[in-house]
């Protein structure tokens, strides 16, 4: 088994904000984040598998980048990620958050038509600070 990774850019803005607390309450909780700021996101996607003889690919990495474009990038790039995306709805989209639900779209995807297994997604927020996450 190797692992190979895609890495991809995009931007957004988000807020840490629980909807169920007062505006009081996420300001002492989430400080400055609570309010509405952007980001450069960097989001890197590996995959596992087998080298395939013909090709010397685990996955042509033309298409890991045409299904992190269409399943995730298109839908977050240049959106407000608490209320444009369908797939954060009634999710805090803090980093974590956003990157498990990343792995959720994309692992059955690269299961079912390439084959290959999703190892880890990593979302990078700052340069300062990113999540890695193995579904589990
Ligand atoms: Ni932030």
């Amino acid at each position: 088994m190797i692992q190979i990774t895609r890495r991809e850019t995009f931007n957004a803005a988000h807020r840490l904000y629980n909807t169920k607390w007062t505006a009081e309450k996420n300001f002492e909780v989430f400080g400055p984040c609570s309010r509405i700021h952007g980001h450069n996101w960097e989001l890197f996607v590996t995959v596992e598998g087998e080298v395939q003889e013909e090709t010397g690919f685990v996955i042509d990495l033309k298409e890991l980048r045409d299904v992190m474009r269409n399943y995730v990038i298109s839908k977050v790039d240049h959106t407000f990620l608490n209320e444009d995306v369908d797939f954060l709805k009634g999710v805090l989209p803090s980093t974590e958050n956003f990157a498990i639900a990343i792995w959720r779209i994309l692992q059955p995807v690269l299961l079912n038509d390439f084959g290959v297994n999703l190892y880890k997604i990593k979302l990078t927020e700052t340069s300062n600070h990113f999540v890695e996450y193995y579904g589990k």
